[in-house]
């Protein structure tokens, strides 16, 4: 089990849980369908829809067991403007492996906020959780994504050919890696907190 301490202070980002006061501001990016285009899901048809999925938002501040994640709300320190979210997924306690996402408002790209925000969620995964790899998967056309992960210094490991039906088109993923040791490399003086279990009994 592993709570995260909120927010997380980045250098210019606020991470915060999800509030139901941010309905308004997710559905400006959340309900945009260009945002959807090279994810699985697609934009809510109305409010009651963006309801939902930031009901779901609120729901992800800690890891219980595999299959859960972190997904915080990406906020400008010097506005407090909500710009988009990032998450962390535990895939795999008998693996140690996580999963790392990101989406921003089209009016507040080009500005490295998605690479600083993921960046934390790394950090969270490596130093607190202590995950042994975590992975960003991504529609091979997701270019602006790939540099995101590139930029993160992950490896990319794979260009799987066709390999999903998705929007009623066979789409290419790619996917990037990094481990532990490379980022404790990068990152002297980090200590790992302790893994992650898997919940126990029942
Ligand atoms: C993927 C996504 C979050 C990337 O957004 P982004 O703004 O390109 O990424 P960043 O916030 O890291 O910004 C990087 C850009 O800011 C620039 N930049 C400016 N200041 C920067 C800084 N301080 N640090 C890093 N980059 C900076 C970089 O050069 C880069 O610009 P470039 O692409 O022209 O080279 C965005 O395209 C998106 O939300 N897409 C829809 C959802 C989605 O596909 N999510 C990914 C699912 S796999």
């Amino acid at each position: 089990m592993f709570t995260p301490d909120l927010p997380i202070e980045t250098e210019r980002l606020h991470l915060r849980a999800f509030q139901p006061a941010d309905v308004t501001d997710l559905h400006a990016y959340f309900g945009d369908p260009a945002v959807h285009r090279y994810l699985y899901s697609e934009a809510p048809a109305d409010l009651d829809g963006i309801r939902e999925v930031l009901a779901r938002r609120q729901q992800r501040t800690a890891l219980r067991e595999q299959g859960d994640a972190i997904q915080l709300a990406v906020v400008l320190r010097e506005t407090g403007q909500l710009v988009g979210d990032v998450l962390l997924c535990w895939t795999s306690a008998a693996h140690r492996q996580g999963e790392i996402g990101y989406l921003l408002h089209p009016d507040h790209r080009g500005r490295g906020y998605a690479t600083e925000a993921a960046q934390a969620m790394l950090a969270l995964a490596f130093d607190r959780c202590d995950l042994h790899r975590v992975v960003g998967r991504l529609d091979a056309r997701n270019t602006a994504s790939a540099q995101v992960l590139a930029r993160l210094g992950m490896r990319r490991e794979a260009h799987l050919r066709e390999n999903e039906y998705v929007k009623g088109e066979w789409a290419d993923e790619v996917i990037y890696a990094l481990l532990a040791r490379e980022w404790r490399d990068r990152c002297t003086g980090t200590t790992p907190v302790g893994p992650l279990t898997a919940p126990t009994g029942g």
